[in-house]
């Protein structure tokens, strides 16, 4: 049971999360409530998946089943800081893999395991979708662009050392794994819009296509007969139609 308080506050939250939803609908609002509870005591505890399957009138069994389908929501306590490493196909080859074996050996823990100062929880992730910046590291789902083993460390270090750590992309610091549960479940915290939303490398193709004056063919919908069909390779008006990118176009090296 969590306390009189906390309970109170968490119905509170409960119902403004529950009223976001149509009526009839509610039960899509576990994933929001997943992450209010695990803003309270770290992860998924036992008192949360109660009180989840309370509030939407569901059994224990199918909150669980949704906890454990989902790598956000831990089934330990977390460290106040999860660091995860993009170990995934490009961030693995631009570095990903020593900077997780760089950050293993440094901090004397494993995938999904926590220091002894419960500061750093580390971390194997998947893609984050931030593929022109590999190799990735995210602190509590903030990007760090463009690592190496030795930023890496300096990065965790700065952390053990309750220092701010501020994202490439983002705040001006990182908030605690509690505070970011607490945004992932719906409530801001005034910090959404600091920092940039767009680095320069995912902005490329864009600045290349307006220098060039190019824009995607607006195409009518198919008719019955199949005559607006989209152009096929080498017809006019299909993609292979326009001038090919040059090196200059790339950033002056080809890469
Ligand atoms: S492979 Fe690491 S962000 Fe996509």
């Amino acid at each position: 049971m969590f306390d009189a308080q906390t309970q109170a506050r968490l119905e509170e939250e409960a119902a403004q999360i529950l009223s976001r939803y149509p009526t009839g609908h509610e039960r899509s609002a576990l994933l929001p409530l997943l992450h209010l509870v695990q803003s309270v005591d770290g992860y998924v505890s036992a008192d949360g998946i109660t009180f989840c399957a309370e509030q939407l009138d569901i059994t224990r069994a199918e909150v669980s089943a949704v906890a454990t389908f989902y790598t956000q929501y831990k089934r330990h306590p977390n460290g106040d800081f999860n660091v995860g490493v993009c170990t995934n196909a490009l961030c693995a080859v631009m570095g990903g893999d020593q900077i997780y074996e760089a950050l293993e050996g440094h901090l004397g823990v494993g995938h999904d395991e926590t220091t002894a100062d419960g500061k750093i929880t580390l971390e194997r992730l998947e893609c984050n979708a931030a593929c022109d910046y590999a190799p990735v590291v995210m602190v509590n789902w903030e990007f760090f662009d463009n690592q190496t083993p030795e930023s890496a460390i300096a990065l965790v270090d700065d952390i053990t050392a309750g220092k701010d750590v501020q994202p490439t992309r983002g705040p001006h610091k990182v908030r605690t794994f509690k505070e970011i549960s607490h945004l992932l479940a719906g409530f801001e915290d005034g910090l959404v819009d600091e920092g940039p939303s767009a680095g320069e490398a995912s902005l490329r193709g864009l600045n290349i296509a307006q220098q060039h004056e190019w824009a995607a063919p607006v195409q009518a919908a198919p008719d019955a007969t199949g005559d607006d069909a989209p152009p096929h390779a080498g017809e006019h008006g299909s993609s292979a139609d326009r001038p090919a990118v040059t090196p200059e176009d790339k950033g002056g090296n080809g890469q």
